[in-house]
């Protein structure tokens, strides 16, 4: 049976995406911050649900998850889903942000690439506040340098968060959006793991779209089923699907 693991599976999107993977024959991993939350989400789900204690925002909560995990589990697809949109813009919410949203997604598919089966599916569940036209013509062109590595993702990305703590007006081409931030550079991360996957691995970007949930709110135009509908999509592609990509229904999008 293929199983998948999502993150921030308690709730909201995660949660969705879990039923619905469930329903096209999957067992999965709900991963939730709360253990209790978690438990109660894969009671609902049923006997294909488990468990997983797990912060994306904490390392130790990655590792103590990772080698939670029983030694012969493989996964065919794994949803990086938690987000966190916070109200304000100091430097407190830029780097809670940062480090749930993009650093969390970065740090918990490094944890899982090792459990990945040959064909898996990673999905980075972003946002079309992700978009490169929220950044500076010369912050969007270093962004899509085919050249752009980690380490000069996580300079301009740490470059944001100095100007952030210093007060500046300036803020190097990024918005004034830590969300907005958090998400460009998940896509970035997107474009650079893409190629660097092996064995027919995929990794892409999913914008579910403006959906009712405690993050959307209920004025949003999307049911939680629609919005979960593009993540299934990207997690359950097969061997000929596309890598490196965004994506809203099953839709390219520009980065
Ligand atoms: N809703 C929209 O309109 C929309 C649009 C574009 C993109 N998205 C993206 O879709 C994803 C899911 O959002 P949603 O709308 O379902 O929001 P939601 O209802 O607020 O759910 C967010 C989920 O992420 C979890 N989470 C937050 N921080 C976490 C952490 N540090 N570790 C583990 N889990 C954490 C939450 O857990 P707790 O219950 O413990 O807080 C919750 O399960 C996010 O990545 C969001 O950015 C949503």
């Amino acid at each position: 049976m293929p199983t998948a693991l999502v993150t921030g599976a308690n709730r909201g999107l995660g949660l969705e995406t879990a039923r619905q993977l469930i329903g096209r024959g999957f067992e999965v991993v709900v991963a939730a911050r709360n253990g209790a939350e978690g438990e109660r989400a894969a009671r609902e789900l049923g006997a294909r649900a488990t468990a997983l204690t797990l912060d994306v925002a904490d390392p130790q909560s990655i590792e103590r998850a990772a080698r939670s995990l029983a030694p012969d589990l493989v996964l065919d697809a794994l949803v990086n889903n938690a987000g966190t949109s916070l109200d304000g813009f100091d430097a407190k919410v830029a780097s809670a942000t940062i480090e749930t949203n993009y650093r969390g997604a970065v740090r918990v598919t490094d944890a899982l690439l090792g459990r990945l089966a040959p064909n898996a599916n990673i999905v980075m569940v972003s946002s079309g506040m992700g978009e490169l036209h929220h950044a500076a013509p010369e912050l969007r062109r270093r962004l899509l340098e085919r050249s752009l590595d980690r380490s000069a993702l996580d300079a301009l990305v740490d470059d944001f968060l100095s100007r952030v703590r210093d007060g500046a007006r300036d803020l190097g081409g990024w918005p004034k959006n830590a969300y907005s931030v958090s998400k460009i550079a998940l896509n970035a991360f997107t474009r650079i793991l893409a190629p660097a996957l092996r064995d027919g691995r995929r990794v892409n970007a999913v914008c579910p779209g403006w959906v009712r949930t405690r993050m959307g709110g209920s004025a949003a135009s999307r049911s939680v089923e629609r919005g979960a509908a593009g993540i299934v999509w990207a997690a359950t592609l097969g061997a000929d699907g596309p890598n490196g990509g965004f994506f809203r229904d099953g839709h390219a999008l520009d980065w």
